[in-house]
């Protein structure tokens, strides 16, 4: 008779291979004065790579866009944001507080593409920022099967201030886990937000 493991079994880093190389990826191009890790610090993800760049490195406590927001101006310019759907309300937050130039983001998006690809509802965060609809279904067939682009528009819409250097994105793989993004980009403040100034989402 089969049996059954009846334990919940939290899986916490699916596809671990790619969450780390997206990682060692900003490295690659971004020197840390600090890292930043808002969605379940001091994982996985810390040991593997973060510890090992040694920069120094904090974690968030509690709700993560509560805790940023509450964080006024933040010096560190690596960022990493791996929660279980959508990283964007984060991103609004850093890119209105990241106080340097030029940063790095690791990000893993459970949400876009997976209402893109079943085809539900775009959460209300994202229709306001980006000005799409609800159900828009030609709209989500064209995120699903051209994600990069619309996730550019979407981290135009998120943080107007900032500018893509480079952007990597990885699918999940599965029936199911494609519809999970791992991205990671090199962010650059556009002039007008070095005055303190917001840009425009374009
Ligand atoms: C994909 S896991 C992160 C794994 C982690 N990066 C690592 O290296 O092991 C997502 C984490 O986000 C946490 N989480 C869920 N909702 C959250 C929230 N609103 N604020 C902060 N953390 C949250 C979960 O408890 C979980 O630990």
């Amino acid at each position: 008779m089969a049996r059954f493991k009846l334990t919940f079994n939290k899986q916490n880093n699916s596809h671990l291979g790619i969450k780390i190389a997206i990682r060692e990826w900003v490295l690659k191009h971004v020197a840390p004065s600090g890292v930043v890790d808002v969605y379940g610090g001091r994982g996985v993800m810390f040991n593997r790579v973060w510890r090992l760049c040694a920069a120094p490195y904090r974690t968030s406590c509690g709700d993560a866009v509560s805790w940023l927001s509450g964080q006024g101006s933040i010096v560190e310019n690596v960022f990493d944001v791996d929660p279980y759907a959508s990283p964007y309300e984060a991103l609004e937050v850093i890119g209105g507080r990241a106080e340097s130039d030029r940063i790095g983001i690791a990000c893993t998006d459970g949400t876009l593409r997976r209402v893109a690809m079943m085809r539900t509802k775009i959460p209300r965060f994202i229709q306001d920022k980006c000005g799409w609809a609800e159900r828009d279904l030609q709209l989500m067939a064209a995120i699903y099967h051209q994600y990069p682009k619309f996730l550019r528009h979407v981290i135009g819409c998120v943080m107007p201030g900032w500018s893509i250097e480079r952007l990597i994105v990885q699918y999940g793989s599965g029936t199911w886990r494609q519809a999970t993004v791992y991205f990671a980009a090199i962010l650059k403040k556009r002039p007008a937000a070095q005055n303190g100034a917001t840009g425009s989402c374009d």
